[in-house]
């Protein structure tokens, strides 16, 4: 009886450990939730973010002229962190410790109201993080609709500071909340296909350059929410940037995602991205020639990040899935192979980078085209998701023409002497390009690079390796 007993627990322990070990959390080193300018924590979505002026509490704010302010009207249905906001009215940085150097992801929550005779509508200020310019001349808008900026930025130090600085004639800059999280080893890739007029080639270094996100879009899917994603991100659907055209259509899978090693980790994209997608599919003996085609308003002058997810979860079988891929009108890849890329498996995630210099007209394109080699019968184009990520520019800033130097210059009221600046200018302009120069090669071949042959998705230890 003791025996059958002790069988039956190790039976219902090893049921219960397999998606236990499989479903594995991340777990960042630095994981910082602030909630700026209460008195209490409050929660989000099971996620417990605390008070900023507990004195035990780790980040170190560092604010001359600082007040913290209610909302005594809170707006419905909006997370309890938008009814307090820190309000600054001279230069103020929070400081937070960092323990595991690599990328961290910074989010900034900004939701305007108004209270005892302050409107923060009126407050204009900039935003640095270590040396970036992340905001400039920023200021909230009326609308009950939070605005949430996010970042990715390489830290090499063992400090993270997030300046405020508030715009002379306003006087004011503020902040609702404050996520610092350090990120998935394997979430910014090295290198990405550079895509150009002059020349395409392979930019690499890229996992230590700071990054915006501007769009994160799950395609044919719902909103994914922090809730449901393995990095408390937020992916919207698709259907505004999609030029809906007839032709393709929205899938969808319950089946379990095969990650493997090599490919997109959970941490990358969860299950709830590549469990959807759209697809071009043809039912009889020919094939459509026809494009979907995905737009997003982008500013120029800058370099963007274009992150392509797919997973196989509309082929019958393996081996009859090839496609074009176009991005801002280039041949991005032709007869893209996914099959291939994932070891002949179905419904494993996988994705691809690609840079490119800024948009077309302030709109940049992806396409995803049936090609020569598309199958009839079968499904001739598919995506799952689309990241865009904008890079600072030589300046060290995502949001215009002044570096850090000049904002905290600025702000002390020196007499700006423009000529050093130039002199910098040139420099590092000139700096950038000879970087540039050297990163790009001129390998025509790149080519996406398939998995490692090891059937190990099952295996913890396997995920989140990026040999890409
Ligand atoms: C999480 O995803 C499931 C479906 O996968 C959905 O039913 C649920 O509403 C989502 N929860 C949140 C908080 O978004
Ligand atoms: C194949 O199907 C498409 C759309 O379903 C249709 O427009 C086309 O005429 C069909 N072609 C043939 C050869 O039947
Ligand atoms: C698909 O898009 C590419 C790039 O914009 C274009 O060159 C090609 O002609 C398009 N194909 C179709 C069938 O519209
Ligand atoms: C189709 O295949 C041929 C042969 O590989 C190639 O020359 C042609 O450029 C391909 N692409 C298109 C869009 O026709
Ligand atoms: C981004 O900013 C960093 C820090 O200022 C700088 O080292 C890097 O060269 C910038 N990137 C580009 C593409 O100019
Ligand atoms: C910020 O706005 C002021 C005027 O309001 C303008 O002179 C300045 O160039 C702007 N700075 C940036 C970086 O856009």
């Amino acid at each position: 009886m003791e025996f059958l007993k002790l069988i039956l627990f190790a039976l219902l322990l090893s049921s219960s450990a397999v998606p236990i070990l499989s479903y594995s959390h991340f777990s960042p080193v630095d994981h910082y939730l602030v909630d700026c300018g209460s008195t209490l924590k409050s929660t989000v979505d099971h996620r417990i973010f605390l008070s900023d002026s507990s004195p035990s509490n780790s980040p170190f704010l560092t604010a001359p002229h600082s007040f913290s302010l209610r909302n005594e009207h809170p707006f419905e249905g909006l997370p309890p962190i938008y009814s307090s906001a820190r309000v600054f009215e001279a230069p103020s940085k929070y400081e937070f410790q960092i323990r595991d150097k690599g990328t961290h992801m910074v989010r900034l929550h900004f939701q305007t109201f108004s209270s005892s005779n302050l409107d923060l509508i009126r407050a204009q200020f900039h935003v640095l993080v270590n040396g970036y310019v992340i905001l400039s001349n920023f200021s909230g808008v009326s609308a009950v609709n939070p605005r949430i900026k996010e970042f990715l930025i390489w830290i090499g130090t063992e400090t993270l500071e997030i300046t405020f600085v508030p715009v002379k004639k306003s006087n004011l800059a503020f902040v609702n909340a404050i996520e610092v999280i350090s990120a998935p080893k394997d979430l910014v890739a090295d290198t990405a296909k550079y895509l150009s007029y002059e020349h395409s080639g392979v930019v690499d270094g890229l996992s230590k350059q700071g990054l915006e996100v501007l769009y994160r879009v799950n395609v044919g899917g719902p909103k994914v929410t922090p809730f449901n994603d393995s990095f408390w991100r937020t992916w919207l659907p698709d259907d505004e940037h999609f030029e809906s055209i007839w032709g393709s259509k929205k899938v969808y899978s319950t089946g379990r995602m095969k990650y493997q090693a090599g490919g997109a980790s959970r941490e990358v994209g969860p299950d709830n991205v590549y469990n959807s997608a759209r697809v071009i599919q043809s039912t009889n003996s020919s094939v459509p020639n026809m494009n979907m085609t995905w737009t997003f308003p982008v500013i120029d002058g800058y370099n963007y990040i274009v992150r392509l997810h797919f997973c196989d979860i509309a082929s019958i079988s393996i081996g009859f899935l090839f496609f074009n891929i176009y991005v801002n009108g280039y041949m991005a890849y032709e007869n893209f192979d996914l099959s291939s890329a994932t070891n002949w498996e179905l419904s494993s995630p996988f994705y691809v980078d690609f840079m490119v210099n800024g948009g077309q007209g302030g709109v940049l394109r992806i396409g995803i085209g049936s090609s020569n080699q598309s199958v009839p019968y079968a499904v001739d184009g598919l995506l799952n998701g689309i990241e865009i990520m904008k890079l600072n520019n030589s300046l060290g800033s995502f949001d215009g023409s002044l570096s850090a130097e000049m904002v905290l210059k600025g702000c002390r009221g020196y007499t700006v002497n423009l000529v050093p600046y130039v002199v910098i200018l040139c420099l590092i302009v000139s700096v950038s390009l000879m970087l540039r120069r050297k990163v790009i090669g001129r390998d025509e071949s790149f080519s996406w690079s398939k998995l490692p042959v090891v059937d190990s998705w099952r295996d913890k230890s396997s995920m989140g390796v990026d040999n890409h």
